[in-house]
């Protein structure tokens, strides 16, 4: 779909039901009635610097051991910035669609920055009734430069806040292994970070589509803002000692919190420890949603492989060495998939 009309062109044309392309197979359909939700209260990460800091680590760690997703308040990032960051997206999805098709690939002025549709539409069977905009932080005066004007403030501040937060929640999860990471470690673990935009309109046969399909995040731990909407779910791991186990729970909106989850990176650097969670996103028919995740992910150069204190308390190492850059080649080069990108270090 090499415009600038995405998936949202595609409703502003009026049409009323959704075209075959983005109609998924029945085994990846959604069904909301029969799922549930997940209920938890979120963590206070403000209280890490109060008497309660060991309940608050535990939490955190218990969360990353099983369901490897959770949300956050008082996090660090004002909800009034989360607001703006919400407004940001809504604008620059309803520029005109010539002034986002300056951001495709191959137009865009800077490759930090891209405009897309759908995952990797080239290799997908259905289509994700999803457009993004992509935004790589290299440094303050390219992001300045060249992200759109619609978001540009806003995202720079969220990107630098939700880093912080990510630093805090490895080094209490690396702790928690019995790890000390040095700073130049750490540094390269998250040196990639980025901050995407995704606006899933709303869909005239949402129970035919996806928005995202299922697959897990190759990074160290992404940060998301969503919307009021709803829609996020994530897949209990078979092996959870619990009752929901092999269940899609949805993520409810909370108004002023961040969700947290881990990625492929932490798995395996924990050996396995630390869950990687598949989630998906379903679409409704009634509003378009809005989500603002920030990825934090190792330099393409970094080597991730399970750390050796873990692999000895093991007695096994679950994976094998991989470059981040080869991950990463192989989890943009096929279509969403589950935890597949996972056997990539297998
Ligand atoms: C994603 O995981 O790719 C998107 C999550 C969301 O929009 O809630
Ligand atoms: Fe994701």
């Amino acid at each position: 779909v090499r415009d600038g009309n995405g998936v949202k062109g595609i409703v502003d044309s009026g049409l009323l039901e959704v075209p075959e392309r983005y109609i998924q197979p029945l085994h990846e359909q959604i069904n909301k009635l029969d799922s549930r939700t997940h209920d938890v209260p979120p963590i206070d990460l403000s209280k890490l610097n109060g008497p309660e800091h060991e309940q608050v680590v535990d939490q955190i760690v218990s969360a990353a051991e099983t369901l490897g997703f959770f949300q956050v308040v008082n996090h660090g990032v004002p909800v009034k910035l989360l607001e703006s960051l919400k407004d940001a997206a809504h604008s620059f999805f309803s520029l005109p669609p010539e002034k986002k098709a300056i951001y495709l690939t191959g137009l865009s002025p800077s490759p930090l920055v891209k405009y897309g549709t759908s995952f990797v539409p080239e290799k997908e069977k259905a289509l994700e009734w999803k457009d993004y905009i992509s935004m790589v932080y290299s440094n303050d005066e390219d992001a300045l430069q060249y992200w759109p004007n619609q978001c540009k403030e806003v995202a720079l501040e969220y990107l630098k806040l939700a880093s912080k937060m990510v630093r805090d929640l490895v080094e209490i999860l690396m702790g928690k292994l019995g790890v000390k990471l040095d700073e130049s470690k750490i540094d390269g673990l998250l040196g990639m970070r980025m901050v995407n935009m995704n606006y899933y309109p709303a869909c005239p046969n949402p129970e035919l589509t996806v928005g995202v399909g299922r697959h897990s995040d190759m990074g160290a731990i992404t940060v998301l803002l969503q919307d009021g909407i709803g829609g996020l779910y994530v897949k209990v791991d078979a092996d959870n000692n619990d009752a929901t186990k092999g269940e899609w729970l949805e993520i409810p909106p909370i108004h002023g919190a961040l969700v947290i989850n881990i990625g492929d990176t932490l798995q395996i650097l924990s050996n396995g420890k630390y869950k990687s969670a598949e989630h998906r996103v379903r679409t409704t028919n009634t509003q378009s949603r809005v989500s603002v995740p920030v990825f934090t992910l190792p330099n393409p150069t970094e080597v991730i492989v399970p750390l050796p204190e873990v692999v000895k308390k093991d007695g096994l190492a679950r994976y094998r060495e991989v470059i981040f850059q080869d991950y990463m080649k192989n989890f943009f080069g096929n279509a969403h998939a589950g935890k597949k990108s996972l056997d990539f270090a297998s």
